[in-house]
């Protein structure tokens, strides 16, 4: 147990303490992605799924697909779809690739992410690294051809050297790239390092962007990730405008620029900078925006929920607010490759105790 309460168990937490934790948050990530991305190369892909694969009953039907799991992976650990394969195999239901942007872009100046480890958290700065449309289009052809894999989600954002009033013709080039080989297709207009992005969220352009993107996406299933820092009126009104609009769903929520009630030392998080906060200290803001939507929304619509998951009770706490899938990025970090595992098995378990009792 750390001092704040926060805790890591077993192998994963020795190596991260001796090891992972001393090295550049950016490096560890690189490292953990080769390994993560070279299972299903290795051979090792049936064998993790073997020890991992979630349990049939956990199964659920949305958007038209079958996920193996409620529990995903959030855009932004799997930037360009290239471990789609290796992180299905550790027993994610569903792996949202992206920020995908038009062109290919190699993201801020490093360092870009940092860790506040006393509260589970990380601030990252990243500004969309990625290969571009035509790159990730390829690359997720071939994912698709393979026997078994999760559910491929492909979040698309603006090119940072492209106006913000030049915006929907560089999301309309993504969104004809990359929804032929989505499963579903993500507007991403809530990430906080790319300037002017999330004032794509007001009505008056939000509305003709979804409906543009939602044209060219034909029969994808369309959804649009919203920001933590939206007022509560401002969640309803996007919520309402994603129903009348016929989308499929919302993902909420992205990072935050707050800094409130963090119990990591004040100099750190200065010297970290700018850019969205993500982890435990995004839990309630998270969960507070998933119950505001789902009050305003019919229960067909697909509400993902992400922000601040840790454990399978948090997960299962989303999924009973109304979430109808539920997604992780930053404790991936913390807990490593068996963190997906240890999510099913947990589900299991809370749901057969609710069952004997
Ligand atoms: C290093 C990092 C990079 C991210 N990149 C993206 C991104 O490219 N696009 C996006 O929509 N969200 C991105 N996110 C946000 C996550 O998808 C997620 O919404 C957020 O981190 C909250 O979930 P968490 O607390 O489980 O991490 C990123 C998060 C992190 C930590």
């Amino acid at each position: 147990m750390c001092p704040n309460g926060y805790s890591r168990t077993g192998m994963y937490r020795v190596l991260f303490d001796l090891i992972l934790s001393r090295l550049d948050p950016e490096r560890a990530h690189h490292l953990a992605f080769l390994v993560i991305r070279a299972l299903p190369a290795l051979g090792l892909g049936g064998l993790a799924r073997r020890y991992t694969a979630p349990d049939p009953s956990l199964a659920v039907e949305a958007l038209g697909l079958r996920f193996a799991s409620p529990f995903g992976v959030a855009a932004g650990f799997d930037k360009d779809g290239e471990a789609v394969l290796g992180l299905g195999a550790l027993g994610f239901g569903h792996v949202e690739v992206g920020t995908v942007t038009a062109r290919p872009q190699p993201g801020n100046e490093k360092p870009r992410l940092f860790r506040l480890i006393p509260d589970g958290a990380v601030i990252n700065r990243m500004g969309f690294n990625n290969n571009g449309a035509g790159c990730a289009a390829n690359q997720l052809l071939r994912v698709r051809r393979a026997r078994r894999r999760p559910v491929l989600g492909v979040n698309i954002g603006k090119s940072r050297v492209v106006a913000v009033e030049d915006a929907t013709a560089d999301y309309l080039t993504s969104a004809r790239a990359l929804a032929p080989v989505a499963d579903y297709l993500v507007v991403n207009v809530s990430s906080p390092n790319t300037p002017g992005l999330r004032g794509l969220q007001e009505l008056e352009l939000l509305a003709p962007l979804l409906t543009a993107v939602k044209e060219v996406a034909g029969d994808t299933p369309l959804l649009v990730k919203i920001a933590p820092d939206l007022t509560d009126d401002q969640v309803e009104r996007i919520a309402r405008l994603t129903v009348e609009l016929g989308l499929a769903g919302i993902i909420a929520t992205n990072t935050t620029i707050a800094r409130e009630g963090l119990r990591t030392d004040p100099a750190v998080v200065e010297a970290a900078g700018a850019g969205g906060l993500s982890g435990t200290p995004l839990a309630a803001r998270s969960l507070e925006v998933l119950r505001l939507i789902r009050a305003v929304v019919p229960p067909e619509l697909c509400v993902i929920s992400v922000g601040g998951v840790d454990t399978a009770e948090d997960v299962q706490e989303r999924l009973d607010a109304g979430a109808t899938l539920v997604q992780g990025y930053t404790a991936f970090l913390y807990r490593g490759p068996l963190w997906a595992r240890q999510i099913n098995r947990g589900l299991l378990r809370l749901r057969s105790a609710l069952v004997e009792a």
